[in-house]
């Protein structure tokens, strides 16, 4: 067993765990954070995905006690003051789901992705990153529709900044 301390969604979070639990476990199970969902054993789908020290990576990979003294961002920590992010504005204007299974994890890759890219992004792009963010029923074209609106947000804003 190991005490860790992980910052999840700005808030520290200290429990004791077994050494295999899986960072996606920590937070189901002990956090009750299940935004972060589990749709393989094979670590191909991308549901679990979350944003670790400010990158993405899939949640059932990572071992919880690898992530102590990390910052996780998680789906339910995307809307600030009742705002949904404009991520998963995009997603609602768009279309971007249908039974919603992938969409945390689809979500906060394209988080990820439009930082990275600083919203620099075309088609071709976002549906090679987002290979490893499976959905078995919109066929991506919404998903990929509003990752673009979103990236595109994301530009508009940053020039305002600029201005
Ligand atoms: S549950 Fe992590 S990749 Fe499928
Ligand atoms: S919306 Fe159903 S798996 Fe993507």
């Amino acid at each position: 067993m190991s005490r860790i301390t992980i910052i999840v969604n700005g808030t520290p979070e200290t429990r004791e765990i077994e050494d295999r639990t899986l960072l996606v476990h920590f937070l189901r199970d002990h956090l009750g954070l299940t935004g972060t969902h589990i749709g393989c054993d094979t670590t191909q789908c991308g549901a679990c995905t979350v944003i670790l020290d400010g990158r993405a990576v899939k949640s059932c990979t990572v071992l919880a006690v690898s992530a102590d003294g990390s910052a996780v961002a998680t789906v339910e920590g995307l809307a600030q003051n009742g705002r949904l992010h404009d991520v998963q504005q995009a997603f609602h204007e768009y279309h971007g789901l249908q039974c919603g299974f992938c969409t945390p994890g689809m979500i906060m890759a394209a988080v990820d992705m439009i930082r990275r890219h600083d919203g620099m992004l075309d088609e071709h792009t976002v549906r090679h990153e987002l290979e490893g963010n499976l959905c078995r029923c919109t066929g991506y074209h919404n998903i990929v529709k509003a990752v673009l609106a979103a990236a595109d947000k994301h530009r508009a804003a940053h020039a305002v900044a600029a201005e």
